[in-house]
């Protein structure tokens, strides 16, 4: 068990479907190289058929990308897979993503087609992309709540043909973790061949569960995870690549292993959301702007005497300049201190308990005193600026 964990990024695909968070080419390009810099491995490029500018986007990125996969969708179409194809044609590590819907919801309402025929489509899909590339990622969409004896089936038809990647996307984020767990070792026991292609999680995070999800994936024998940049991505959004690495990199008794920079997580987390035009909800995992920061007078007495009290990442790990202290009424004397100390004021005890009272008042009113206001505040003491 454990190893290494091929990060296959989707923020521009998956992501960029978001209405209001669509990318022209140039946005794209610069995403992409910030991405390789990331060191993903895999870059979902987009859904040629799509469109013209798709088409032309996707193409740029496979001229620019040098070491990374560039992977572009289809459905199991001839004309999608032929149109991926050509945008592919002058990327180092091509890749076609094809497949299809596999639940009873997909299959009898959507597709509208007999279970036989989605196992023939799914062979001939990717048959049809192994023509063009050597790399065949085949996608069971609504994996999540297909019944584990079909789709078993489906991806042993995909195997047989010769797809190099199996994904099991949990489309709509419905499972639990266990049961996602379950349905990969289901197909690790049950389709023959498997143990010599890459299975892939895909979870979105309808139910808040996508994380966790993709991490029963690969604690059952899944080595690729798709994700986004900030967890961008379809109604709840995708699984969030900055979360997926950085519980891989704390968990080191899970024993697995990624190639990302982890430093470079916060900068392109702004990058994405600034050129998206999607706020990060402060209080986002890892990359939220409140996420290294304490306001709580006895959280922050503790990381003031040892920063591991309360933060198991040290923010320098992903890229945040440092942990900040944030002066509210909630906070203590300890923490006024310190922030008085960064901008240089030095107090005594009775000096600092009469500012700590102008304080608080200061703070019931206004609610977060900055360094401004804290200047102004021990403006009395300014002969004892050091
Ligand atoms: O969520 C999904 O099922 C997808 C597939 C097209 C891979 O995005
Ligand atoms: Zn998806």
């Amino acid at each position: 068990m454990g190893g290494k964990v091929q990060i296959f990024d989707t923020t521009l695909r998956d992501g960029e479907q978001v209405p209001g968070c669509g990318l022209n080419k140039k946005e794209k390009i610069i995403i992409t190289e910030a991405l390789e810099e990331l060191g993903v491995d895999i870059i979902e490029a987009g859904f040629p058929i799509s469109s013209p500018g798709d088409f032309e986007s996707v193409k740029a990125i496979a001229e620019t990308v040098n070491n990374a996969t560039v992977c572009a969708l289809s459905r199991a179409v001839k004309k999608d897979i032929e149109c991926a194809a050509e945008s592919l044609r002058k990327a180092k590590y091509p890749r076609i993503h094809t497949g299809i819907g596999t639940s009873d919801q997909h299959v009898f309402t959507k597709l509208k087609i007999s279970k036989e025929k989605v196992l023939e489509k799914a062979r001939d899909c990717v048959s049809y992309a192994k023509k063009f590339v050597d790399d065949v990622e085949f996608y069971a969409e609504d994996a999540g709540r297909t019944d584990n004896d079909f789709l078993a089936q489906v991806i042993q038809e995909a195997v047989k043909a010769g797809a190099t990647v199996v994904n099991i996307p949990d489309t709509t984020g419905y499972c639990l973790p266990e049961e996602y767990g379950q349905k990969i070792k289901y197909l690790v026991d049950h389709v023959d061949g498997i143990e010599n292609v890459t299975i892939s999680t895909h979870c979105h995070n309808d139910l808040g569960l996508s994380t966790a999800n993709s991490i029963a994936g690969i604690q059952n024998g899944a080595r690729q995870i798709e994700c986004t940049i900030n967890g961008v991505g379809e109604r709840a959004g995708n699984t969030s690549l900055e979360e997926v690495v950085m519980v891989m990199r704390k968990h080191k008794g899970l024993n697995f292993d990624t190639n990302i920079n982890t430093q470079n997580l916060y900068p392109i987390s702004r990058l994405v959301s600034e050129t998206m035009n999607m706020p990060v909800q402060a209080n986002k995992a890892i990359v939220g702007s409140n996420a290294f920061a304490h306001s709580s007078g006895i959280h922050q007495d503790g990381v003031i005497k040892n920063r591991d009290n309360y933060e198991i990442i040290d923010p320098a790990e992903v890229g945040v300049n440092k942990s900040s202290i944030i002066l509210t009424a909630r906070s203590g004397r300890a923490a006024l201190n310190f922030r008085l100390g960064q901008i240089g004021v030095v107090l005594n005890k009775s000096e600092l308990e009469e500012t700590y009272q102008r304080f608080l008042r200061l703070a019931d009113d206004i609610n977060v005193v900055d360094d401004p206001e804290l200047k102004e505040l021990v403006g009395a003491y300014a002969h004892i600026t050091v």
